[in-house]
């Protein structure tokens, strides 16, 4: 299994969402983070002056796969979190080890 750990900009989550659900992916987790990437925040211009924000609003989406998904949810990101601006997201692939369904005691190892 992997996690992938993408992040996006808020405004495309509903877009990936629903995709990911098209696609057969309804696990995940949500959440609201800051970051920066390569241009270390942005410069806003705003009532005549300019200000640097540092870290930028983002979500964060936590979805683990079996190894043998990973690329197809990865293209479902990329395409729904795609708008071609800077910012748009990184996305990460993470080893897992272990699964574990609490109501069942579900194992799942791979
Ligand atoms: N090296 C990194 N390590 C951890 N998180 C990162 C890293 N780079 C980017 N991120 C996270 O990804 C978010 C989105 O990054 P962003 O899309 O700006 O990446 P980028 O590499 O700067 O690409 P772009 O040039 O398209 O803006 C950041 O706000 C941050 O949360
Ligand atoms: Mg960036």
């Amino acid at each position: 299994m992997k996690l992938i750990k993408a992040i996006i900009k808020p405004e495309r989550l509903d877009a990936v969402k629903s995709s990911l659900e098209e696609a057969g992916f309804f696990g995940m987790t949500i959440t609201e983070v800051q970051g920066r990437g390569e241009q270390k925040g942005i410069s806003l211009q705003y009532r005549g002056g300019t200000i640097e924000v540092d870290l930028i609003p983002k979500i964060e989406m936590e979805i683990v796969v079996k190894a043998e998904k990973v690329s197809t949810v990865i293209e479902v990101i990329k395409k729904g979190a795609y708008t071609g601006k800077i910012g748009d997201g990184r996305i990460f692939v993470i080893p897992i080890e272990e699964s574990i369904k609490i109501r069942t005691g579900e194992v799942l190892k791979e």
